[in-house]
């Protein structure tokens, strides 16, 4: 266990925030022993994945930090047409999509290019262009970071939802994920059908792509409206798209004739939170430290030197105005620390 540890490299908003100790696991295993340490006992933990989906509001950690680095993909199961995968928390998510798309393995090609670790995924149930994670979830393993027991959950009993599951709600800070399995196909169909990944295709002469065309027109298309963590300081959308009743819906569709939206089974109405937000005027809005992306207004960014309670601000003034102007809170996606 290391002490005093920065951890800008280790969240994608890259801000300077100190932890007072720190440990790197390489194999599910080591988790028993550092249950048996005393600084366990006594302190405070945090599970830190990729680091993606996660603000600091402060800059000093008073407690453990676990950060989840075991590798490993294996296959355990192939009938011929299903094949299940394993893989260890610590693998990073979108290296993983693309060995698949690799091996001609349908099931998770839309959920390419999004940063992260595959142990933090069911957390949120990460998402992206008509897919979600739940689609191919299986099972996963997780070990009790109070019990040291372990246990193995499948899709029901994660509870997933839009950017939810068990681990965000009911068992928030209970559990560790250790590793995940997902039941993929030989053989399936692309979901092209969502936003403009037709319409990008087709502009490149692909009107029948092949699982590798999407995979890569999937990237682009993230490349060219997401900001790179690398580069600018984000953890991708930073609020979840608020879903109104269809009597609000209406009432706003008067006023706003063009006003995206996605229809629920529930007959709820989902409406984008980058529209509202840029609607609000706050779309590329920045100071010397943080902003709103210029590309995509439900991304919040840092540009360097700032701290984790600008962004707190920031989102704050955005959720103030934006309730203001259409009656609608939005909720953040991102983890506060
Ligand atoms: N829009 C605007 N202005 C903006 C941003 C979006 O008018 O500044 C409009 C777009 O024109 C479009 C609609 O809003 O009509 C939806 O935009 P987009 O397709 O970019 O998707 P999103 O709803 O803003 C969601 C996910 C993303 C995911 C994309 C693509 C959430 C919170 N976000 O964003 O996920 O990549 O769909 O599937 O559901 C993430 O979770 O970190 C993430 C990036």
């Amino acid at each position: 266990m290391k002490t005093q540890v920065n951890l800008q490299a280790y969240n994608s908003f890259g801000f300077h925030v100190m932890a007072k100790h720190f440990i790197e696991i390489n194999d599910a295993r080591e988790l028993d022993r550092l249950f048996r340490t005393p600084e366990y006992k006594h302190e405070k933990h945090l599970v830190l994945s990729g680091g993606n989906n996660i603000l600091f509001t402060n800059d000093f950690f008073d407690g453990i930090v676990i950060y989840m680095n075991n590798k490993g993909i294996k296959t355990v199961a192939d009938d011929g047409e299903k094949v299940v995968v394993r893989v260890q928390a610590g693998e990073d998510w979108p290296e993983f999509v693309r060995k698949m798309v690799e091996k001609g393995l349908y099931g998770v090609e839309n959920l390419a290019h999004i940063p992260g670790k595959v142990g933090a995924a069911p957390v949120q149930n990460i998402g992206a262009y008509g897919m979600e994670l739940k689609d191919s979830f299986l099972k996963c393993e997780a070990v009790n970071l109070e019990t040291g027991r372990k246990r193995t959950f499948d899709n029901k009993e994660c509870v997933f939802g839009y950017r939810s599951s068990i681990f965000k709600g009911m068992l928030k800070g209970q559990y560790v994920i250790t590793s995940v399995e997902f039941q993929l196909s030989k053989h399936g169909e692309l979901r092209l059908d969502y936003g403009n990944i037709r319409s990008y295709l087709s502009e490149h002469g692909m009107d029948n792509p092949s699982l590798q065309q999407l995979h890569d027109a999937i990237c682009a298309i993230r490349d060219a409206k997401l900001p790179d963590p690398k580069v600018t300081g984000n953890a991708g959308s930073f609020f979840k798209n608020p879903v109104i009743k269809a009597a609000q819906f209406e009432v706003l569709q008067q006023q706003y004739p063009d006003i995206p939206h996605y229809d629920e089974p529930d007959g709820k109405v989902k409406v984008p939170a980058g529209w509202l937000i840029e609607k609000a005027g706050w779309k590329g809005w920045h100071d010397e430290h943080v902003g709103v992306y210029e590309k995509q207004a439900l991304v919040l960014v840092h540009f360097g030197n700032g701290k984790g309670e600008d962004i707190v601000y920031l989102a704050k003034q955005i959720q103030k105005s934006v309730e203001e102007k259409f009656g609608i809170l939005i909720s953040p996606e991102v983890n506060f620390v």
